[in-house]
C-alpha cells in the first residue's frame, strides 16, 4: 500500500450478447421512431440475449474475460460481489452461480443491489474488503437482463434498457501508485418510487404481479432525469475533492449511460471537454450495473486509458442511488 492506496484493477472483461435491437424494430412494437429515441436519449441499438441465456451465463462469461486479463485463476479469487437487479432466481445469488460456473472455489459469493451505481457500490465494498484485510482478490461484476424485465408496450422505457455484463478483478495495490483513489456511494430512499419494479418480491409476489402489471420497470422519466443529473455532478465533484483532483488531472470521465444528455450535462459542470468523456450508449442503451465496466472496459482496450491515468466514474440509479470513484488504471 501507498498514498493510502489500498486496491488495484487488475484486469477487466465483458460479455455482450449478439443480437441487436434497433430504433427501427422498436418502431415495429411501440409507437416510437428512429429520430425521437436518438435525439432524447442518445440511443441507436441495444443487446439482447436469447432466452436461453442467464444472467449469471453472462456474468460468468464476463468474469472468464476479466481472470484472462489479469492473468489470474478463479482459484486465486477469494471475494466475488454481483451487482444486478436481474437475478437468475430470488435466492441463491447470481454470486452464488457465477462462483460456481467460473470454479471459484475459495471464494465466498454475494450479490448486492444498488440499481445503476451497482457496479460504483461494489468496487467501494471490494476497496473497503482489501483495505481491512478481509479479501486479496475480489472478482467485482456488473450483469443485467434488463429486457426481460421491461414492459414492451410502455415506449417510454422499453427503448432504453439492453443487456450486458463487465467484470473486473480488484487486488491488493502493489505500491507503484496504481489503484483506487477514492470511492463515493450515496442513497436517498425517499425517491424510490420514481423508479422501481415494485413486483416479484414479497409485496407484490408473483401472481399479483403478472395480474396487476406490476413486474416490470415503472419509471417517471422526467423526475429522474432531473435528479440524475444534480446527484451525477455532486458525485463527481466531492469525489475529486475527496482525492484532492481536479478536471484537468482526469484522462477520462465513465459516466453511467442513460442518456447522452444526462452525461452532457455532467461534463458541463466539470468543464471537460467531449475528447474526455466515454459514451457508447448508442451501442447498447442503459444496461444499468453492466454500463460502466463495459465502457471501461472498451475504453481501455480503444487506448483511451493507459496504465496510471486516472479515470473519473460516476453513476446514478433507481432507489436513489449514486456513487462516483476515482480509479489510476
Ligand atoms: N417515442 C416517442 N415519444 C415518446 C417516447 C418514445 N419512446 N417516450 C416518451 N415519448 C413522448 C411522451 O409521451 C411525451 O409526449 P407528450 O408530450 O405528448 O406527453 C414526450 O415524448 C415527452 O416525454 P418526456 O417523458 O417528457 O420526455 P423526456 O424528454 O423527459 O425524455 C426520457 C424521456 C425517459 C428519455 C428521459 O426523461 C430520461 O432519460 N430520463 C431519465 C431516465 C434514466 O436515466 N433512467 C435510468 C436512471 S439510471
Amino acid at each position: 500500500m501507498q498514498n493510502n492506496i489500498h486496491s488495484m484493477m487488475l484486469g477487466t472483461g465483458v460479455a455482450i450478447p449478439e443480437k441487436i435491437l434497433t430504433n427501427l424494430d422498436l418502431e415495429k412494437i411501440v409507437d416510437t421512431n428512429d429520430e425521437w429515441i436518438r435525439e432524447r436519449t442518445g440511443i441507436k441499438v441495444r443487446h439482447v440475449a436469447d432466452d436461453k441465456l442467464q444472467n449469471s451465463d453472462l456474468a460468468s462469461e464476463a468474469a472468464r474475460n476479466a481472470l484472462a486479463d489479469a492473468r489470474m485463476n478463479a482459484e486465486d479469487i477469494d471475494t466475488i460481489i454481483v451487482a444486478t437487479v436481474t437475478g437468475d432466481v430470488t435466492f441463491p445469488s447470481t454470486a452464488c452461480y457465477v462462483q460456481q460456473k467460473i470454479g471459484a472455489v475459495k471464494a465466498a459469493a454475494f450479490d448486492i443491489q444498488a440499481t445503476c451505481s451497482g457496479f460504483l457500490f461494489a468496487l467501494s465494498i471490494a476497496d473497503g474488503f482489501i483495505a481491512s484485510g478481509k479479501s486479496k482478490n475480489t472478482l467485482i461484476v456488473g450483469s443485467e437482463l434488463l429486457t426481460r424485465i421491461v414492459d414492451w408496450k410502455d415506449r417510454s422505457t422499453c427503448v432504453l434498457f439492453g443487456d450486458a455484463a463487465g467484470a473486473a478483478v480488484i487486488s491488493s495495490a502493489n505500491g507503484d501508485g496504481r489503484g483506487v483513489l477514492g470511492t463515493f456511494i450515496k442513497t436517498d430512499g425517499s425517491l424510490g418510487h420514481l423508479l422501481w419494479m415494485p413486483g416479484g418480491g414479497t409485496r407484490f409476489p408473483a401472481d399479483v404481479a403478472v395480474s396487476e402489471n406490476l413486474n416490470n420497470i415503472k419509471m417517471e422519466g422526467p423526475e429522474v432525469f432531473k435528479a440524475a443529473v444534480t446527484a451525477m455532478g455532486d458525485a463527481a465533484t466531492h469525489i475529486l475533492d475527496k482525492t484532492g483532483l481536479t478536471p484537468d488531472d482526469i484522462k477520462l470521465l465513465i459516466p453511467h449511460q442513460a442518456n447522452t444528455r444526462i452525461i452532457n450535462a455532467t461534463a458541463k459542470r466539470l468543464k471537460l471537454p467531449e475528447e474526455k468523456v466515454y459514451v457508447n450508449i448508442q451501442e447498447y442503451g442503459n444496461t444499468s450495473a453492466a454500463s460502466i465496466p463495459v465502457a471501461l472496459h472498451e475504453a481501455k482496450g480503444r487506448g483511451l486509458l493507459e496504465p496510471g491515468d486516472a479515470c473519473l466514474m460516476v453513476a446514478f440509479g433507481g432507489g436513489f442511488t449514486w456513487g462516483s470513484a476515482i480509479v489510476r488504471v
